[in-house]
């Protein structure tokens, strides 16, 4: 495969490599990904992160491996592997569904290495175009406030929500963006400040429990987040927090736009209850770790409820901003996210 490069993937030499999303924003240091037990591993412990950009990565590898001779059985199974890395955002599973009709050609080791390129591709050309549509909603002077990260680093592209506001930035029309940090992993306080910066958005980081009275003083004009998974009936599923920025925002009368690619779309799943939510490991919320360290401050062994997503019912939502274009409330309720 020739060399790539996105924001966060990287493939040299036929390897493929990952932007440590971990050690981010104190070190820019890329690890290799070579095999599937490595990216596994890599996806677990959240250095490869994001919807989008977790289903680029495990095709990208397969393409690699068949490349390398890996045959259609150890392709097969390693396809499995990856599909179960992580099983809330349907962006994996979608992109692997593709990937596995690759492998089920004759010429397999082309058919992929062609399908995963297409596959990234199409990711940056989605970003754009829901960073066309979403900046069309954005007016001027807006103050919006987005939760975890959606960028470049989640994308092979400008990223999703976080892609519509650095669009309308460079259109002039962000006064500040409210950066929640996102417990417990702090996508916001380490990622999505670390990409504003980088982009020269302003922006002010608050914690997750910040946004209620920013609200509550009318200093939020719209809430922009992005999804791991949309359901048939406009159900969202998105990083914890999401739900409760949502009802905030009905409450505040405040519009909440939710930004995704059509690989985020699961019209098979019929609402919210029945997307599958990852636990994760209680030592997220009994403390924090990263490239600084490990702190822990609860007691030791306390008892730990850590969801990494919540769902946002469709009813508090005020527009899905997918690379078509917005899709309205009464659109999804007359079915638009049913299977075809
Ligand atoms: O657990 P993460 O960091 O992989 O979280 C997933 C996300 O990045 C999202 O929640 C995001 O809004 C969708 S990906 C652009």
């Amino acid at each position: 495969m020739h060399a790539l490069q996105t924001t966060s993937l990287r493939v040299a030499d036929n390897h493929l490599f990952i932007l440590d999303q971990q050690a981010l924003p104190q070190e820019k240091r890329w690890l290799s990904a070579g095999t599937v037990a490595e990216l596994v591993g890599h996806i677990h412990a959240l250095r490869v992160r994001g919807a989008p950009l977790i289903g680029l990565s495990a095709s990208l590898l397969l393409a690699l491996l068949a490349e390398q001779g890996a045959n259609r059985d150890q392709l097969a199974q390693a396809l499995e592997t990856l599909r179960a890395a992580r099983p809330t955002a349907v962006n994996l599973m979608n992109n692997l569904d593709r990937m596995k009709q690759a492998l089920a050609q004759e010429n397999f080791v082309s058919a992929l290495s062609a399908e995963a390129l297409r596959l990234i591709d199409e990711d940056k050309q989605l970003c754009d175009s829901i960073a066309q549509a979403g900046s069309a909603l954005v007016t001027a002077g807006s103050r919006l406030l987005t939760h975890c990260n959606t960028g470049g680093l989640a994308t092979a592209g400008v990223g999703t929500a976080l892609g519509v506001i650095a669009l309308a930035h460079q259109q002039g029309k962000v006064a500040n963006v409210w950066v929640d940090e996102t417990r417990p992993l702090l996508q916001g306080g380490r990622l999505t400040a670390w990409e504003l910066g980088e982009l020269g958005v302003p922006y002010q980081l608050i914690t997750d429990s910040m946004a209620a009275s920013l609200m509550a003083k009318g200093q939020v004009d719209a809430v922009w987040v992005g999804a791991d998974r949309i359901a048939a009936n406009g159900d969202v599923a998105n990083k914890i927090g999401t739900y409760s920025l949502a009802v905030l925002a009905k409450f505040h009368h405040v519009p909440f736009y939710v930004a995704a690619p059509q690989t985020t779309l699961d019209p098979l799943c019929p609402n919210g209850d029945a997307i599958p939510i990852e636990q994760r490991a209680a030592a997220e919320v009994t403390g924090v770790a990263g490239s600084f360290g490990a702190v822990q401050w609860a007691p030791e062994n306390a008892q730990v409820y850590n969801p990494a997503f919540d769902v946002t019912p469709a009813a508090l939502i005020s527009g899905w901003v997918l690379d078509s274009g917005v899709v309205t409330p009464a659109e999804v309720a007359n079915g638009v996210f049913q299977p075809k």
